[in-house]
């Protein structure tokens, strides 16, 4: 089998309508991302039906100007990958509908990835500006983070996953988006709480940290929200308004510190050198700063990618799916969207 050295890849699972250019040596030759933000904010959360419909106007003028900006042409493509699953259903069949159009009329074998193998893989992409200092050859514990998911993976090697840990409510992300809408932040709220964090005493108000002590990965962000809840109540919108830094700071250190704690026990419990922390709320700096810290005084290799690979994005998914083309795997042209990742993604064992 031929090696394939460039793959398309699309990235519709959500709200951002995403495509790159991948080499197989993870090599980002292209990358262009259109977020929907400004069409979801007034609903305070994403609107499947509207994310649908900007993915249909969005997709084609992106790939057009992705093939211009990178200045590729369809023959420098020998792939054409889409995440398929998990997802809104209405978003991923655009992608993989566009995708295997694209893959029938070029004749390029096609390839519908799992959009967490893409998170999982995000951190081994590189660019001008970054390089990944470690190999995804490596045993390596992968902490997945964003405002759908969150958890623990211990990654044998390539293509082997094991879920060792989850929540069991929430998603990290999704509590950092809940606790802004409180706020009346606005939606998407992590990268608000982050900013508004800075210079605040993370030590003012008592967030709980629920299942951190327990001996075991699973993790609970549910209480966090109704204690926010309360808290927000009984202050009232001036105290809110004097110490919204420090509400920001208290309650991202609540999160962070659990999600580094659980971390620290599956690094543990497994025996690993090196951890990758990954997800859009991988963005935060309070997580990135904590996990330098702990990563640092445990002597582990940690990587935790640039911003523009931590979010949903393409290249990612063309990451996993220039490898597994690569490995052999193709996708018929009954390929369809899935909500939920296949039987066969993952193994778990938590
Ligand atoms: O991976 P992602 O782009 O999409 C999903 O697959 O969900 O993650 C989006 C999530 C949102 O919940 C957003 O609020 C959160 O990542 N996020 C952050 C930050 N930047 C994005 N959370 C905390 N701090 C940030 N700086
Ligand atoms: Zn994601």
């Amino acid at each position: 089998m031929q090696t394939i050295e460039n793959v398309l890849a699309i990235e519709t699972s959500c709200d951002d309508t995403s495509v790159a250019i991948v080499h197989r040596s993870g090599r980002v030759l292209g990358l262009i991302s259109a977020n929907q933000d400004q069409y979801h904010k007034v609903f305070g959360g994403i609107v499947p039906e509207i994310a649908s419909r900007n993915h249909t106007e969005n997709l084609l003028p992106l790939i057009e100007q992705l093939l211009a900006t990178s200045q590729k042409k369809w023959s420098n493509l020998g792939g054409i990958v889409v995440t398929n699953r998990p997802g809104l259903i209405g978003s991923l069949i655009v992608g993989v509908v566009t995708a295997k159009t694209l893959s029938q009329t070029l004749n390029l074998p096609l390839l519908g990835v799992n959009h967490l193998e893409g998170h999982i893989l995000a951190p081994f992409l590189k660019d001008d500006s970054y390089q990944p200092t470690f190999s995804y050859d490596e045993r390596f514990v992968a902490l997945a983070v964003s405002g759908g998911h969150s958890s623990i993976y211990l990654v044998e090697k390539l293509f082997d996953y094991k879920i060792i840990g989850h929540t069991l409510d929430d998603a990290a992300g999704e509590a950092f988006d809940k606790f802004a809408k409180m706020l009346g932040l606005g939606f998407p709220g992590g990268q608000k709480v982050d900013n508004l964090s800075k210079g605040g005493d993370a030590s003012k108000y008592s967030f709980p940290r629920s299942m951190m002590k327990e001996d075991n990965l699973l993790m609970s962000f549910s209480g966090l929200k109704s204690s926010a809840h309360r808290l927000l109540q009984q202050l009232g919108p001036e105290e809110i308004g004097k110490n919204i830094n420090h509400l920001c700071a208290s309650f991202q250190e609540a999160v962070t510190e659990v999600l580094i704690s659980k971390l620290d026990q599956a690094v543990n419990k497994n025996k690993v050198k090196s951890v990758v922390i990954t997800g859009g709320v991988s963005a935060n700096s309070r997580l990135r700063e904590l996990a330098k810290s702990w990563a640092t005084k445990k002597s582990l290799h940690l990587m935790i990618p640039p911003i523009r690979y931590c979010t949903d994005n393409a290249a990612m998914i063309g990451l996993a799916g220039v490898l597994r083309l690569n490995n052999g795997e193709r996708h018929k042209m009954q390929l369809g969207p899935s909500p939920s990742p296949w039987e066969t993604d993952f193994r778990t064992e938590v």
